[in-house]
This record gives structure tokens, C-alpha cells and sequence, in this order.
């Protein structure tokens, strides 16, 4: 397994060149596509659904597609995201009803599973489900833009996510998302992140494989 993964959040992708635009920071390095879903109800913006998702996987996108689900309610959702083609499903326990039972949902469908928090959402979420978790994905922004800096008690809340994980045994990813960038991503590492979300960092440089060189090179230090 990778050490690190690296996620390009296409949400600051060009949506009018999508598929190119995937294809491009795939090329340039980034390991998984992570997949932004807003539904204007859970986060207040509006992106993309299961037809777009499919229609990456029609253009030739073969790498693991994150899909991070920012909606309530959740489980509808589900099937149609597997179906079309999605490799994990993350999605914020404050919004399903049923947080064990959204995550057999997504196993039973065949994908990976992850629970998202949110800053000021507690770890807490995580106390009966450890079993049932292939990710655990903290945010380090307010979920529903691209853009926004890194909240820095986020940190502390990464190592305390890593104490949880190395106790329970079981094989999950520590996922970070919002304001990654070159200059905060050795940090973030070393506060026990295995995989980490960069969406403007990325796109919103001329040159993808720069920047993802210079993480690479940050993490190995
Ligand atoms: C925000 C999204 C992020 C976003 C991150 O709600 O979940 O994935 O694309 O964007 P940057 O890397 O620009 O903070
Ligand atoms: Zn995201």
C-alpha cells in the first residue's frame, strides 16, 4: 500500500473540460480523484451528481474515485454513486439518521467507507464504528467551497484521529481535506494524515505536476 495519497479535488477543476481536466492532474501524479458532492440543503453549494461521475468513468478515468457525499439526507444516494463507478463514499455522520446502517449500505454496494467531520463535529462519531471505516476524512475548512484556509486546530484533531486508529488495529486512511497546500502539507503529515485532498492548490496552478512533485517532496522529508 502507498504511503501517501494524493487526492485532487476536481471541484477546482474546469468544469467545461472536465474529463481532460482529471486526466491532467492524474497524469501529473495524483493518485485518486476526489469528487466533491453538494446538494444546497447539508452545505450551501451546488456541484455535481452520479451522471458526472459516470461520465469520468466513460471518458477513461480508471483511477479510484473519492466520493465525498456533502448531502442529507444520505443513503438515497448510495446505490446510484456505486453503480456509477465510485471506488470510496465518505459522508458526514451528523447527516444520516443511521450512521451504521449508512455504512453497511456503502459495503453492501461494494465500496469503501468513510465518515467525515466537519471542525467542530466530535471524534466521538467514531466510538462503535471503527470496525465498519476503510477512511476517516477530517475537514480543515468548512465544508462547500474550494479556496479557504486550513484551520490549524485541526492538527491537534488529526493526532488525535492517529492515536485512535494505531489503538484500534484496523487498516484506515487519515484524510484531510481543505487548504492543503505545498507549504502546510509536511505538518499536516506529521500530525498522522496518510492522504490528503488539494483542490486550488492544485488547479489553480499552470502547472500540475509541479505542485504535486513539491508535495511528494515535502512529505518525504
Ligand atoms: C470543500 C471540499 C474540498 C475542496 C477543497 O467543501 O470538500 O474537497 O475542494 O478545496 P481546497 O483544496 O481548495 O481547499
Ligand atoms: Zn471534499
Amino acid at each position: 500500500m502507498k504511503q501517501f495519497l494524493l487526492a485532487p479535488s476536481i471541484l477546482s477543476a474546469d468544469f467545461a473540460r472536465l474529463g481532460e481536466d482529471t486526466a491532467k492532474a492524474l497524469a501529473a501524479g495524483g493518485d485518486v480523484v476526489h469528487f466533491d458532492v453538494m446538494d444546497n440543503h447539508y452545505v450551501p453549494n451546488l456541484t455535481m451528481g452520479p451522471m458526472v461521475l459516470k461520465a469520468l468513468r466513460d471518458y477513461g478515468i480508471t483511477a479510484p474515485i473519492d466520493v465525498h457525499l456533502m448531502v442529507k439526507p444520505v443513503d438515497a444516494l448510495i446505490p446510484a454513486f456505486a453503480k456509477a463507478g465510485a471506488s470510496y463514499i465518505t459522508f458526514h455522520p451528523e447527516a444520516s439518521e443511521h450512521v451504521d446502517r449508512t455504512l453497511q449500505l456503502i459495503k453492501e454496494h461494494g465500496c469503501k467507507a468513510g465518515l467525515v467531520f466537519n471542525p467542530a463535529t466530535p471524534l466521538s462519531y467514531l466510538d462503535y464504528v471503527m470496525d465498519k471505516l476503510d477512511i476517516i476524512l477530517l475537514m480543515s475548512v468548512n465544508p462547500g467551497f474550494g479556496g479557504q484556509s486550513f484551520i490549524p486546530g485541526t492538527l491537534d484533531k488529526l493526532r488525535q484521529a492517529r492515536r485512535l486508529i494505531d489503538q484500534s488495529g484496523y487498516n484506515i486512511r487519515l484524510e484531510v481535506d481543505g487548504g492543503v497546500k505545498i507549504d502546510n502539507i509536511g505538518q499536516i503529515a506529521a500530525a498522522g494524515a496518510d492522504m490528503f485532498v488539494a483542490g486550488s492548490a492544485i488547479f489553480g496552478h499552470p502547472d500540475y505536476k509541479k505542485v504535486i512533485d513539491e508535495m511528494r517532496s515535502e512529505l518525504e522529508k
